[in-house]
């Protein structure tokens, strides 16, 4: 059935290639800025990955103001507010992100305050709160996880509060997301999994999510075959540069996906386990996977069916209850793929999760701004039953 209406809009540029990170800056003279103020950290910096950045950079004309290294696992307020401060006292024009999702999201909600000035949660939080397009922004991912260099959300962590706080607005999407595969190749099992998981999360939720559309499902669709193809692969082997392409494309257009079409209760779940427990995003979220399909089976099962043959499974013969069944066993077979390669925990206890803590993860999970997006209702008391299978 089609959506009674949809709008699919994609202004950033996406550009991959392997070496491309020394050899893009001729792409931003049509954003008409010069002096750019780069936000990375220290690990990204320490394995060498910025310096083909600077000299390629340089080499085009193109000046780094200043640089950024500190920004948290989890993307503060704090750190925003730092970004924003530095970039516009070094007199730069414009913003790169070199990083993961923290470092991505931190280098996209710094660009409110440092476009626009005013108060980063008083004045933006929530939703479109944009009148006009913010200063140019230029992404480098450094996962292959978070699709943030294709999304026109932020999540940033109050710390004061324990809880995460979510900005989106369509002028927040990039200028340009340049995926390299050289980019990812440092980045040790255990991220490349939870990272590849939280990609899957995305490709999944926002495929079955209320405002899943042809355009968002089809780039859903994509992502799932490909992370299905290559993220064991590139767990097993990080310098399979082939698996680590397929996964940076995968995410990234699992990004576009739940960009259009938001994600729904894994995340709900993810988010409250991360705000509650400190848990990373997508180690939450690949525990939570299975869990949060079978929580919606009954409302989004054809359409669990309809992705099993994607993630590999042959349905012949199959009714559409045991094809669904199928798509949330090869969910769990690809986790437990990753835990045996001891890359991810399998359960929230393993996670470092407190048990006493499940309802309040249940309860804030019910509050959390994604179920509306979510194919079925999220009620605390329902949802905790899928946590407590989780742990
Ligand atoms: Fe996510």
């Amino acid at each position: 059935m089609l959506p009674e209406y949809y709008q699919f809009h994609h202004p950033t540029k996406v550009m991959y290639g392997e070496g491309l990170v020394g050899d893009f800056a001729h792409e931003l003279e049509e954003l008409g800025v010069k002096n750019y103020f780069l936000v990375s950290d220290h690990v990204v910096d320490g394995l060498g990955l910025i310096q083909p950045i600077r000299e390629g950079l340089a080499e085009a004309g193109f000046r780094i103001t200043g640089e950024f290294y500190d920004v948290p696992q989890d993307a503060s307020v704090e750190a925003v507010e730092s970004i924003s401060r530095q970039a516009k006292d070094s007199g730069a024009e414009g913003l790169i992100a070199v990083g993961g999702g923290s470092v991505i999201d931190a280098a996209k909600a710094a660009n409110f305050i440092f476009s626009e000035g005013g108060d980063l949660i008083a004045d933006y939080s929530g939703a479109a709160t944009l009148v006009r397009p913010l200063k140019p922004f230029i992404v480098i991912p450094t996962t292959a996880g978070t699709g943030s260099e294709n999304t026109l959300v932020a999540v940033i962590y109050d710390v004061a509060n324990k809880t995460k706080l979510l900005f989106s607005d369509k002028f927040l999407l990039p200028d340009l997301a340049v995926l390299d595969p050289l980019m990812t190749r440092s980045l040790p099992p255990g991220l490349t999994a939870s990272t590849g998981m939280d990609a899957l999360t995305h490709a999944v939720e926002s495929y079955v999510g209320v405002d899943a559309s042809p355009h968002s499902e089809a780039l859903a669709v994509a992502a799932i075959k490909n992370i299905f193809q290559y993220l064991v692969r590139a767990t097993k082997n990080g310098d399979d540069l082939e698996a680590r392409g397929g996964m940076l494309i995968a995410a990234n257009m699992a990004g576009s996906a739940f960009s259009h079409s938001m994600v729904g209760c894994v995340h709900a779940m993810g988010h409250a386990v991360g705000g509650l427990t400190r848990v990373p995003h997508g180690v939450a979220n690949a525990i939570l996977l299975p869990h949060g399909m079978e929580y919606n089976f009954e409302v989004s099962k054809e359409k669990y069916a309809a992705l099993a043959p994607v993630m590999g499974v042959d349905t012949t013969g199959m009714s559409v209850d045991e094809a669904a069944r199928a798509a949330i066993a090869a969910v769990r077979d690809l986790l437990r793929q990753l835990n045996a390669l001891d890359a991810i925990p399998v359960r929230l206890k393993d996670a470092g999760v407190p048990h006493e803590s499940l309802p309040a993860i249940a309860e804030a999970a019910a509050e959390d701004g994604t179920i509306v997006y979510n194919p079925r209702e999220v009620e605390a008391e329902e949802i905790l039953i899928h946590v407590r299978n989780a742990y």
